[in-house]
């Protein structure tokens, strides 16, 4: 099983998306491990996004996503990462495919409602950096998991 991490960002909290986006996640059969939302301080948000540091729109990209809450969440599941990149969709709202996250309700490339995790390098990174604590993730098994899988090829 993989982890990864998810934001909703301000885009999402502010148009009334969050509920409809996690949905999203959850109906797919990813499990969630941990939720939390705050407005992130300025210095966290350059922190997950200091791989941009030098990108001409890393001051505005991190002044977006401070000027209103965000909602983290992880999000656990087999090939989880590249499972929740392909809900997503494609970083520019106006070229995401219809059936996608942003495809379906943004039309932005900025503000453009998640974020993602890309790779297990990042995964690992960003999820310390969001849930530090062990103890802010639950461990928790779904009543159907072995109806999402396969138990004999999947859950061996
Ligand atoms: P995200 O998946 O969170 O990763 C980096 C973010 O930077 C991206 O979503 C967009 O919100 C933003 N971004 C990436 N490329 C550009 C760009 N060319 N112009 C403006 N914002 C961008």
């Amino acid at each position: 099983m993989e982890r990864t991490l998810v934001l909703l960002k301000p885009d999402s909290t502010q148009r009334g998306l969050v509920g409809r986006i996690l949905t999203r996640f959850e109906e797919k059969g990813l499990k969630l491990i941990g939720l939390k939302m705050r407005q992130f301080p300025e210095e966290h948000l350059r922190e997950h996004y200091a791989v941009h540091a030098e990108r001409p729109f890393f001051n505005n990209l991190v002044s977006y996503m401070g000027s209103g809450p965000v909602v983290a969440l992880v999000l656990e599941g087999l090939e989880a990462i590249s499972v929740v990149r392909t809900l997503v969709g494609a970083t520019n709202g106006r070229e995401s495919a219809p059936g996608t996250i942003r495809g379906d309700f943004g039309m932005s490339f900025s503000n453009n409602l998640v974020h993602a995790s890309d790779s297990s390098e990042s995964a690992a990174t960003e999820l310390a950096l969001w849930f530090p604590d062990a103890d802010e993730l639950v461990e928790w098994s779904p009543a159907d998991l072995e109806w999402r899988y396969n138990v004999g090829e999947e859950l061996a």
